[in-house]
C-alpha cells in the first residue's frame, strides 16, 4: 500500500481522511498550516491504531514554498517508508468566507482563489513526477458549485473551477494511469467558516433528505474509497456527499 498526501490534515474532514486512510493500511503525509498541535494529535491517534503518519508544514496559498514542501515530503517517503513515490493525493485544505458579492474585497478575492484553485494546480504539479501509476488525486470541492448560496460568490466560483480543473488532470494525466475525482460534500459540522450555529444547522438539516448535516467522517470514507483500489474505475467524476441536500 501506498503513501498519501493530504493537504489540510491537521482538522475537519482532512483529520478524519488521514485516520480512514491509515485504517485502510496507506501512510499518510499530512500537511498542517496554524495548527501544529491538531496535526500532532491526528498524527499520534493514527500511530495509536498502528498506522504510520508524519505531519509537515505547508501554506497551499504560498506556491513558492512548493519545491521546499516537496523535497520535505521526499525526505519523509525514504525516511518513514523506504520510497519516492506517492500513491495518492488529496488537495484538500481550505478555509470559508461569508461575504455578498457587492463587498468582497479584491484581497478576498485573491486569498480565496490562492488557496482552492492556484495553491490544488500547482501543487499537483509539483508532485505530478512523483505520482505512481495507477495512483489517485481527489479534490475537495463543495456542493456550492450546484447550488447557489448568497455570500460565498468567490468560493463556489474556485470549486467550480477545481472541478474544471479535476477533468483536466483524468484527461491529461490517463496515460500513467492517474486517475482524478472532486468530492463536493454539502454541510459538513467540522470549523470550516467558524462553524454552524444552532439556527443555520437545522435549516441545512430541513433541506437535507437524510435530514441531518453531514460529519467530516461522511466525507472521510467517500475519499478513501476514492484512494484505494475500490474506486479504481471512477475516474473525471465529481461525487456529492450531502446526504441529498436540495434535491
Ligand atoms: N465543512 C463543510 O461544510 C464543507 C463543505 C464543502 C466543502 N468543504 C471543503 O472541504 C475542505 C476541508 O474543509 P473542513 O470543513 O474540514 O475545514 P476545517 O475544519 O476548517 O479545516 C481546514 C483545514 O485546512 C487547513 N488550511 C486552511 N487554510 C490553509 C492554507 N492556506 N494552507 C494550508 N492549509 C490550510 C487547516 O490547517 P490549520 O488548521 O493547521 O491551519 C485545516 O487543516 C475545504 O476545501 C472546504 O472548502 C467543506
Amino acid at each position: 500500500m501506498g503513501v498519501i498526501v493530504i493537504t489540510g490534515g491537521s482538522r475537519g474532514i482532512g483529520a478524519r481522511t488521514a485516520e480512514q486512510v491509515a485504517q485502510r493500511g496507506m501512510g499518510v503525509i499530512l500537511t498542517y498550516n496554524q495548527h501544529p498541535d491538531a496535526a500532532d494529535e491526528v498524527v499520534r491517534r493514527i500511530t495509536e491504531a498502528g498506522g504510520k503518519a508524519v505531519a509537515l508544514k505547508l501554506d497551499v496559498a504560498d506556491v513558492g514554498s512548493f519545491e521546499a514542501f516537496r523535497a520535505a515530503v521526499l525526505a519523509a517517503l525514504r525516511q518513514s517508508w523506504d520510497t519516492t513515490t506517492l500513491a495518492g493525493l488529496v488537495n484538500n485544505a481550505g478555509y470559508g468566507l461569508f461575504n455578498p458579492l457587492e463587498s468582497v474585497s479584491e484581497a478576498q478575492f485573491d486569498g480565496l482563489f490562492d488557496v482552492h484553485l492556484k495553491g490544488p494546480f500547482f501543487l499537483t504539479q509539483t508532485f505530478l513526477p512523483h505520482l505512481e501509476e495507477g495512483a489517485s488525486i481527489v479534490n475537495l470541492t463543495s456542493a456550492t458549485t450546484r447550488v447557489a448560496t448568497a455570500g460565498v460568490a468567490p468560493y463556489a466560483a474556485f470549486k467550480g473551477g477545481l472541478e474544471v480543473l479535476t477533468r483536466y488532470m483524468a484527461k491529461e494525466f490517463g496515460d500513467r494511469r492517474i486517475r482524478a475525482n472532486a468530492v463536493s460534500p454539502g454541510a459538513i459540522r467540522t470549523e470550516l467558516g467558524g462553524g454552524l450555529d444552532d439556527e443555520f444547522e437545522a435549516m441545512l438539516a430541513a433541506q437535507t433528505a437524510l435530514g441531518r448535516v453531514g460529519e467530516p467522517d461522511d466525507v472521510a470514507r467517500v475519499i478513501a474509497m476514492l484512494l484505494s483500489d475500490d474506486g479504481a474505475w471512477i475516474n473525471a467524476q465529481t461525487l456529492e456527499v450531502a446526504g441529498g441536500y436540495i434535491i
